[in-house]
């Protein structure tokens, strides 16, 4: 590689899911725009495909002013590119280049054959994700070569996410375009296909065939991609052990480090503002389901606990399996102990479906006219007690209490009771929010039917299944995804394949207790770092050396146990859960990009490092300490006086690869010998 300057490098993050939410990897760059531009500045540019949809809400247009920049842009648009430059609407408002894919599409069949030229990558017809896939990395990969071609001074770093942004990776080796490459993957496509069928995928991880395991299932091709996309890359990284050790059984190659996934940690000024946040977006809450529950709407809100899931609809993947039927198991225990409490549980997973159902738009305009009339009532009611008690006068020998006699007029009560008959129904309260394409082949619909959840009054758990993301402009449970977080006492996310899960973290730094299990990299994380999670409301199902039954019962166990609390236990569990935010922090987990960075940096332009005054070594830097809860008797673990992401055996210097004692919180069956792995794609 040539020499250039590493210090004022630029750096170029590629991802599908720029200003176009799909799941986590969203996440990820959105709540990391904050540090990264405050690190970077206008030398950060995030790269992605046009959606024009999302982009349209999202990004703010700008004419680029970097001279590289305009220069390659001009020379791409001579040839028909078609790009989107602007600023993403969200904290830190980083800059971002979105490539319209739909016009170069006429390349597609050029391309399709050179990548199988070069990187021996077959891309058969009819699969419009790859599709996607090539013609975007082809894009990206014109791109640098073009911008580094004008740019000679300073170094690049590219770092791409994900396998359906990794096209480009092998083409920067091929081409020798001289950027330095990091590929971050989320998870892998064989893991999250094994996983999805019933295979016991974690006990046999180091014997699967690949290639005969991605062939039978047809993304032989797409597997190849990611594949070539882990071994271009100068740094290779995942988001947790768990799937680091996945990477190396199921792409053959060791990644150099683990990035952990952080948040953008909002810290109130009033320490007890969240716990205020709690009660207003549960108040909404309790709106919905009055209206849900229209008829039915016997049991005391008071004594109601709102637990939920939410993802992407993975079903086993995201262990909804597994939730439905521990849901089953608390509803006959909450039953035999006579328990006066109500568990409303939700499922939040984008589903096909047609729309509202009428039940659920009637009940919340059913609710809504007697909400109206009350109101328009207790105005009335309110002047004449107000006429009555000014005008009453105690030497006509009348009662006081008599005047407080029929403030309600005759017309009054009929409306009233007209409302009140409008209530009536006599079907159950429905499961599910809407109309479902597949309704009868539905699996989460098949499973609540198989285990009788169809929420009776008798019935101490209520199921509620809202198959769209949640958001703030819908017509009922109109609350922002956040919000609703919020306003709920307990997240359950019993994942069976989860390289990090964001919805738990998320619920963590919210305050909001959660469930997830020793097979998500959270929960691993967590259980790392932390002598015994539960006391500060991160509650871990062993899916790893329990069998599914036990796995089931710890969970309905865990839920039954949190359902005795009281309130005030409740407000104080919420309060040590927000302690952990910090730990979760980008301020602290940021540092393991810079590293990966300065690694890729380093490998690439070894000789650029000469001279180079001022640049920080963050290899041998100090981190942040976590502070210890005060109430809490248990103590974040500490080893060596702290723990910071850095310890969990991430990127060194001078190191291929993560040893494998480095998997931190995720002990591994016997291992294999190095020599014993069939070779990486020749690339
Ligand atoms: N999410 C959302 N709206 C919803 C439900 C979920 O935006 O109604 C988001 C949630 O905030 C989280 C993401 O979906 O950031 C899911 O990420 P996770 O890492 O848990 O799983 P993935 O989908 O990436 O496998
Ligand atoms: C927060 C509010 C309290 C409220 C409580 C309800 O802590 O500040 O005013 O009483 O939430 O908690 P719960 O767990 O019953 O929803
Ligand atoms: C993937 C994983 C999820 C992770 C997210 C962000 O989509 O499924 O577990 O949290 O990426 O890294």
């Amino acid at each position: 590689m040539s020499h250039r300057d590493v210090k004022h490098h630029l750096l170029f993050e590629i991802s599908t899911e720029v200003a176009n939410r799909v799941g986590g990897i969203y996440s990820v760059i959105k709540s990391k725009a904050p540090i990264t531009t405050a690190e970077y500045r206008d030398r950060y540019t995030l790269i992605g495909p046009l959606n024009r949809k999302s982009a349209a809400i999202e990004v703010e247009e700008l004419t680029p002013t970097d001279p590289y920049l305009v220069e390659t842009l001009r020379s791409m648009s001579e040839r028909g590119v078609q790009y989107l430059y602007g600023r993403w609407l969200i904290e830190g408002a980083p800059r971002v280049l979105l490539f319209e894919t739909g016009p170069a599409f006429s390349h597609l069949d050029e391309w399709k054959t050179d990548l199988w030229n070069v990187a021996g990558i077959p891309s058969p017809v009819g699969d419009s994700e790859t599709n996607e896939a090539v013609v975007f990395g082809y894009l990206v990969a014109w791109f640098l070569g073009e911008f580094v071609y004008h740019d000679r001074t300073r170094a690049v770093v590219a770092h791409f996410h994900e396998w359906l942004a990794g096209v480009a990776l092998p083409l920067c080796r091929k081409r020798r375009i001289d950027v330095t490459t990091i590929f971050t993957t989320h998870a892998t496509l064989l893991g999250r296909y094994l996983c999805a069928g019933s295979v016991d995928f974690y006990n046999n991880l180091q014997y699967f065939d690949v290639d005969a395991e991605a062939g039978k299932r047809g993304i032989y091709h797409r597997y190849c991609i990611e594949r070539a996309a882990a071994h271009s890359a100068d740094v290779f990284t995942t988001v947790s052990h768990i799937t680091a050790y996945e990477s190396e059984h199921l792409l053959k190659r060791k990644p150099d480090g683990v990035l952990p996934n952080g948040l953008n940690v909002v810290k109130f000024s009033a320490v007890h503002e969240f716990q205020n946040l709690h009660a207003v977006s549960k108040a909404k809450i309790n709106d919905f389901i009055r209206g849900h529950f229209y008829g039915h709407y016997d049991f005391d809100l008071d004594n109601t606990l709102y637990v939920f899931t939410a993802g992407r609809y993975e079903y086993r993947n995201k262990g909804v399996d597994m939730f439905i039927e521990s849901l089953a198991r608390l509803n006959h225990r909450l039953k035999t102990e006579n328990s006066n409490k109500t568990v409303v549980a939700f499922i939040i997973m984008p589903a096909a479906t047609h729309s509202y159902t009428v039940e659920t738009l009637k009940g919340q305009a059913v609710m809504k006219a007697l909400h109206d009339t009350v109101n328009e009532i207790q105005e009335s009611v309110g002047r004449r007690l107000f006429e009555r008690s000014a005008r009453f006068n105690e030497d006509s020998g009348k009662d006081f209490s008599a005047e407080l006699n029929d403030l309600l007029t005759g017309s009054e009560k009929v409306l009233l009771k007209r409302r009140v008959f409008a209530l009536k129904r006599h079907t159950q309260p429905p499961i599910v929010t809407h109309n479902m394409a597949d309704d009868a082949n539905d699996p989460i619909l098949n499973q609540i039917r198989r285990v009788q959840l169809f929420n009776d009054s008798s019935d101490r758990v209520k199921i509620i299944f809202h198959p769209e993301f949640l958001n703030s402009n819908n017509p009922i449970l109109s609350l922002d995804y956040d919000d609703f977080v919020r306003g709920c006492h307990l997240g359950i996310f019993p994942s069976y394949y989860e390289p990090w899960g964001y919805t738990p973290a998320e619920c963590t730094v919210m305050g909001v207790p959660s469930i997830t299990t020793n097979l998500s990299g959270f929960g691993c994380y967590m259980e790392e770092l932390i002598e015994n999670t539960s006391d500060y409301g991160i509650y871990i199902v062993d899916r790893r050396s329990k069998g599914i039954d036990d796995s089931i019962n710890q969970l309905a166990d865990y839920m039954f146990q949190f359902s005795l609390k009281s309130r005030r236990q409740r407000i104080n569990q919420r309060n040590r859960t927000e302690r952990l935010s910090d730990l979760l922090d980008w301020k602290r987990m940021g540092l393991e990009y810079i590293k990966a960075r300065q690694l890729a940096l380093r490998r690439a332009y070894s000789s650029s490092f000469d001279n180079q005054e001022g640049f920080e070594d963050f290899f041998d830097g100090t981190e942040m300490k976590l502070s210890r809860p005060l109430s809490a008797q248990a103590s974040p673990k500490d080893r060596t006086g702290m723990m910071t992401p850095g310890d969990f055996g991430s990127l060194q210097e001078g190191q291929e690869g993560l040893n494998t004692d480095d998997y931190i919180g995720f002990k591994l069956p016997e291992e294999e010998d190095d020599e014993a792995y069939p070779y990486p794609l020749s690339l």
